[in-house]
């Protein structure tokens, strides 16, 4: 037996699963994926080029151009093909609705609400950036993030507003020149733009740096493989601005908030990439606030949690937390923008 049990999904098990209201979804591949060949993750190489991630309501037309072009593609490819936007999406279904069981136990794996929650979307935003690029072929290509935490970025982005971009399973009052409101919860505030974007951003200290000094209340409880190891203790910036910017653009006609505000669909829209662009780059930067090099979770039950996820060339790729705690070794990068939270303090 060895000394500690890692989390890790069993393939073999895809099942139908539940929705956030208990309503039956399936979200499995077409072919049990156990039958596929199984490589370990491996650094892209360092000659690659650094991906540069830009703020989604800055970029140009000429990448807006070329992402629309990438998801085009994406959504013509077969269900069949892993990297077909529908399988795609439904990686998120798969992992968040609790379609495997767990590996050695009953149990279903789910990963929000958790320590789990920050690298394995980062895992999964990870392999669709460079799946989308070799489709156009550019190893340049990277994800933009939605930059709500920025008093000019706390709009839902332009480039969501047309081509393959748009999804039109969201909540109508809440598109542009709506300002965002970050800690949502089913209920408007009615607050004018000023006020909403200086509540934002003191909303945004709190979830950064006066609630979020402890590992445990920024990173989330600590889920454990096995029967008794689930926990359900969302993080600061899990909770919201993430679950609330969920179900704040999610459709408020659907039972569900479908599409970005139900885990089984959220990430059929386009904007979802985004979202977790700009939550991956907040993982960083409290890292930086830290001051940390090491990891701030040392525990092995934690660092060798495994996932498993189709790369580029289709091959299904078995990866560890260990593997992404530094961003740079996966060959991207944020480009920098203030945070004007930091100075937000009361
Ligand atoms: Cu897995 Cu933004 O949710």
């Amino acid at each position: 037996k060895p000394k500690h049990v890692i989390l890790t999904p069993n393939l073999t098990t895809c099942h139908k699963s539940l929705s956030d209201a208990d309503r039956p979804v399936y979200c499995c591949p077409p072919k049990r994926e156990s039958l596929e060949p199984i490589i370990d993750f491996q650094f892209p190489d360092i000659s690659e080029p650094i991906r540069v991630r830009k703020p989604a309501h800055k970029v140009d037309a000429d990448y807006i151009a070329k992402y629309n072009r990438a998801i085009a593609i994406m959504k013509s490819l077969p269900y069949d093909d892993p990297r077909s936007y529908m399988r795609q999406a439904n990686m998120h279904c798969i992992y968040c609705t609790g379609a495997y069981n767990q590996q050695n136990s009953n149990s279903l794996l789910k990963i929000h609400r958790s320590w789990m929650f920050f690298p394995w979307h980062r895992m999964m935003i990870y392999f669709h950036e460079r799946i989308l690029g070799s489709l156009i072929g550019d190893e340049n290509f990277a994800l933009p993030f939605w930059n709500w935490d920025s008093p000019d970025g706390m709009f839902i982005p332009d480039m969501y507003l047309n081509g393959s971009m748009i999804d039109t399973q969201r909540d109508s009052s809440h598109l542009p020149p709506q300002v965002a409101d970050i800690n949502y919860d089913y209920f408007e505030r009615g607050l004018g733009p000023e006020d909403q974007i200086s509540t934002n951003v003191a909303f945004m200290y709190n979830q950064m740096v006066s609630g979020a000094k402890k590992t445990e209340l920024f990173m989330g409880c600590p889920y454990k493989a096995g029967e008794n190891g689930f926990c359900d203790g969302p993080g600061t910036i899990e909770l919201a601005p993430h679950n609330a910017l969920h179900t704040w653009v999610g459709s408020n006609l659907n039972p569900e908030r479908e599409d970005l505000g139900a885990f089984y669909s959220a990430a059929r829209d386009p904007i979802f990439y985004a979202h977790h662009s700009n939550i991956d780059r907040l993982w960083n930067v409290w890292n930086q606030l830290r001051g940390g090099d090491k990891p701030a979770i040392e525990d092995p039950e934690w660092l060798d949690s495994t996932f498993y996820f189709h790369n580029e060339k289709s091959q299904l790729v078995r990866i560890k937390i260990r593997d992404v705690l530094d961003s740079s070794k996966l060959r991207y990068a944020y480009e920098k923008v203030e945070n004007v939270w930091l100075n937000a303090r009361p």
